[in-house]
């Protein structure tokens, strides 16, 4: 345990939870090296067979927009390169991993979700890419990954207007395969991931990879972390962290 995030495990199952609810469990570069070594154990941790990411009260509200306020592209680009690193640890690795959403999953925290293999969330639950009104592109794979999963149109749809949907349209889109009730989250997200803890670990991990190599996004994810960083050029960009953070909208001028 941190202060960003708790492990445990039991029956097979290892469980990380984003445990800052204060900060709707933002994550900034510190938050990311504890959840990339978090990953890390518990990959390399034969007796875990199944995964669970969920967060205390909220999933993930997003990349710390505080923390991104100095950055300067280099450094933007850095970022980008952890958080795709993390979902990529979630992608690659040879287990299944569930995420357990509820509260927000916005931004960062939407594509950490996007990167898991299942994606269950509560009626409470809250998904977007609003990352249009700072000024900036998804930087952790979500323009590849939302894409795959709910095909050009809605995918263009909610990157492009950065609007914020609830879990039942969440669900009604494909992009949760289920949604339960806030109290039932944690007990059914247990009862699927204790369903894969005993299939045959080696089955399982090849077909995740299989159907992970039915899409080839790897340029995808470098033009992405490209126009990422190349955003943190901009006035835009600026006035678009300016004004989350003097709770105002945002007025772009296109430079
Ligand atoms: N980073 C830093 N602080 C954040 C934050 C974030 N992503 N999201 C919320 N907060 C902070 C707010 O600044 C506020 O702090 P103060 O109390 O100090 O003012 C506090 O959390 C509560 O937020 P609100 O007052 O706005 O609460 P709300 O209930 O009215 O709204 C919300 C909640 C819809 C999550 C809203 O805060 C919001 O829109 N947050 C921004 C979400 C966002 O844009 N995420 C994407 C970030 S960029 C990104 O993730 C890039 C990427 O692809 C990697």
């Amino acid at each position: 345990m941190n202060s960003f995030l708790k492990i445990d495990r039991k029956a097979g199952v290892g469980r990380i939870t984003l445990s800052n609810p204060d900060a709707m469990n933002v994550v900034g570069t510190g938050a990311l090296k504890a959840l990339r070594e978090a990953l890390r154990d518990i990959q390399m941790d034969s007796r875990v067979r199944a995964v669970i990411i969920t967060g205390e009260k909220h999933f993930c509200a997003g990349a710390d927009i505080k923390e991104m306020k100095t950055k300067k592209p280099e450094e933007a680009e850095a970022f980008a390169r952890l958080g795709h690193e993390i979902c990529d640890l979630i992608e690659k690795m040879g287990k299944p991993v569930i995420a357990a959403v509820c509260g927000y999953a916005l931004g960062g925290g939407c594509e950490i979700a996007l990167a898991s293999d299942i994606r269950l969330a509560s009626q409470d639950a809250k998904f977007g890419q609003p990352e249009v009104n700072l000024g900036l592109i998804p930087g952790f794979g979500g323009t590849q990954r939302l894409t795959r999963l709910l095909g050009i149109g809605r995918s263009k749809e909610l990157i492009m207007t950065g609007r914020i949907i609830t879990a039942a349209e969440a669900h009604s889109m494909g992009l949760v395969n289920d949604l339960v009730k806030n109290e039932e989250l944690l007990d059914r997200v247990y009862e699927i991931a204790g369903v894969l803890a005993q299939k045959s670990p080696i089955a399982v991990a090849e077909a995740k990879k299989l159907i992970n190599e039915t899409q080839d996004m790897e340029m995808g994810f470098e033009n992405e972390i490209a126009s990422f960083s190349k955003c943190f050029e901009t006035e835009d960009h600026k006035e678009g962290i300016r004004a989350f953070l003097e709770k105002r909208r945002p007025e772009f001028k296109n430079r």
